[in-house]
């Protein structure tokens, strides 16, 4: 990871390194945008409750597991500073979600519900389903929301590998999903692969930790060197695909 994160160091450009018109106003309208919404307000008060919570619950891991804590009973604050995005990768989803305005929203890998909870605010008209495999976790991120007042989410839980095909079979069309669980190559190009099979050329696809193991490295290049995926950009800790048909392919890496 330090070997790559050098390499992006290096290679990283911001917007006076790009020539894509579509790049450029998305790094300069959202990605670069440092203004505060209320939203974050809320959703980082309720993380500092999290934080604090020592109250344990069992813990099944169905993904490649955390590098920092595998044990099966975890607090919830272990398991917020482990799994949760930070506040600068969670805002960057809502202002993503925000820009694109997607209708239908689908993320996997709840866990406590934080970058759900951003995502599924930016846009509250979107249908946003947020898939988690532990349900213990699963019924505290459903208490979030509540607390959150959040009308769109939609709580599927379960193994991705079981469930994701018939969440699909009740889609029509994907428009934004965030990949966040199962590190793993292969679970990673399969949901992928299904998920493309409900993908529009205006479709946007998030995935998370694309450099936490030589596994995902793999699986990030093999997603952006995909035939359909036209643009993608390399955030070194979330990448970001385009399918765009009016663009040349062009992958792009972002300083972030
Ligand atoms: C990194 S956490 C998600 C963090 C969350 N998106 C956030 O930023 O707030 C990944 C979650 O995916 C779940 N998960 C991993 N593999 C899974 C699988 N195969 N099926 C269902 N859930 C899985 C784990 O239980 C874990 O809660």
């Amino acid at each position: 990871m330090i070997y790559n994160y050098l390499i992006y160091r290096i290679k990283s450009v911001n917007e006076h390194g790009v020539h894509s018109p579509f790049v450029y106003d998305l790094l300069i309208s959202t990605i670069y945008n440092k203004k505060n919404f209320y939203s974050y307000i809320q959703i980082e008060k309720m993380r500092n409750t999290l934080s604090l919570s020592k109250h344990q619950i069992e813990c099944i891991d169905l993904g490649a597991g955390s590098l920092v804590n595998n044990s099966t009973k975890k607090s919830i604050q272990t398991i917020l500073h482990s799994a949760s995005k930070s506040p600068k990768y969670a805002q960057l989803l809502f202002r993503l979600v925000n820009h694109f305005q997607p209708d239908t929203i689908l993320e996997l890998g709840t866990s406590l519900g934080i970058s759900s909870a951003y995502m599924a605010s930016a846009n509250s008209k979107s249908k946003f389903i947020s898939i988690e495999g532990c349900k213990e976790i699963a019924i505290v991120a459903g208490q979030n929301f509540k607390q959150l007042e959040l009308k769109n989410v939609e709580q599927v839980i379960g193994n991705f590998d079981e469930v994701l095909p018939d969440v699909l079979k009740n889609i029509n069309q994907l428009d934004f999903v965030f990949f966040d669980g199962n590190h793993r190559k292969e679970p990673t190009i399969n949901y992928f692969r299904q998920c493309l099979e409900k993908a529009s050329e205006k479709s946007v696809f998030v995935f998370d930790d694309i450099y936490w193991s030589a596994e995902m490295t793999e699986a990030w290049e093999e997603i952006k060197n995909h035939e359909k995926v036209t643009v993608s950009l390399d955030l070194f800790y979330l990448g970001i695909v385009f399918f765009r048909k009016e663009q040349l392919k062009q992958n792009f890496i972002i300083r972030y």
